[in-house]
């Protein structure tokens, strides 16, 4: 398959889309990045690395934090994390309460951020250091040691952080939260501040894509089974609302955040990456939706 050639075709392709749509800007921070940039880096199980456009510029990853999050609670927590949380797509926004509270501080799933709060709390009860922690294992996954946090923009996120905080607060009145709420949050804003490129995205997420070998970073390990959940997981609420959509147009397990960033795999074939800081309704990258539905279409390599 000649890959080089598929995404110079999909850069031509999704040119018309350039100026449609706006960056994430109810953080103060994001909403100064340069929304016109665009790349995309694939990196094969077999050794191959394809990269075009902006795939070294180094984003936001915001909400594809909670993949990485959930792999390390997996690891911790084991089938125990699920008397937390549920593994069901939630068809409502990333910071919704409303199901919050229907559901009694039980959320939907740990991609939407009631979810990902949760598991920041797990985090923090197994580990001393898990801002230190956490970053080193996304250091090891990407392979690239220079990785870190963009703190101006936890701390800009923190700052106008009202639903989380509110999110927090129900979790931690339906005993859902054991520690420290602002601990909590300061954790989970963190998370999502990490900044990496498309090519650090592609090397982090091809473990979950290598069904042949098991998953072992910084002594987290994760059985087969485990990452073929983790991918159901994605595939299934990756997308929040828009998570049918992006299995009827792209078919693969991926996950957004509002940085503008998707990270995907194909199992036991590859990990792709891409980026495009305009976002649609639904809070997914427009340009990025557009080059995977291409690249799966063009390749025909997907989960269908
Ligand atoms: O919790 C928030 O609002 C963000 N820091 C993360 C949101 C996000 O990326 C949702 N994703 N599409």
């Amino acid at each position: 398959m000649n890959y080089s050639a598929i995404l110079e075709t999909i850069k031509n392709e999704i040119a018309p889309y350039a100026r449609l749509g706006h960056q994430a800007d109810y953080i103060p921070a994001l909403a100064r990045v340069n929304p016109d940039q665009f790349g995309i880096c694939l990196q094969t199980l077999d050794g191959e690395t394809c990269a075009i456009g902006d795939a070294d510029v180094r984003f936001s990853i915001q909400s594809i934090s909670k993949v990485f999050s959930l792999a390390l609670a997996l690891h911790f927590e084991g089938e125990g994390l699920w008397t937390r949380m549920g593994r069901e797509p939630s068809g409502s926004a990333f910071n919704s309460l409303v199901q919050l509270e229907y559901e009694h501080g039980i959320p939907r799933n740990p991609l939407i951020n009631a979810g990902a709060l949760v598991t920041a709390d797990v985090l923090l009860a197994h580990l001393d250091h898990p801002e230190e922690f956490f970053i080193d294992f996304l250091r090891t996954l990407s392979g690239n040691p220079s990785i870190g946090y963009n703190i101006e923009v936890a701390v800009s996120e923190h700052s106008c952080g009202y639903m989380n905080a509110a999110i927090a607060n129900l979790l931690k009145h339906y005993g859902n939260i054991h520690g420290d709420l602002e601990r909590v949050l300061h954790l989970y804003f963190m998370m999502c501040a990490v900044e990496m490129s498309c090519r650090d995205l592609a090397h982090a997420f091809l473990p979950f894509a290598n069904h042949q070998q098991p998953f072992r970073y910084d002594g987290i390990a994760l059985t087969t089974s485990q990452i073929k959940r983790m991918n159901a997981i994605m595939q299934t609420c990756g997308f929040y609302d828009e998570a049918g959509e992006f299995s009827y147009l792209v078919g693969l397990p991926g996950k957004s955040g509002v940085g503008g960033g998707i990270a995907a795999i194909c199992p036991s074939r590859y990990a792709i990456a891409v980026w495009s800081p305009r976002l649609n309704a639904k809070g997914n990258s427009i340009m990025g939706m557009k080059a995977l539905e291409l690249f799966t279409t063009l390749t025909a390599e997907s989960i269908f």
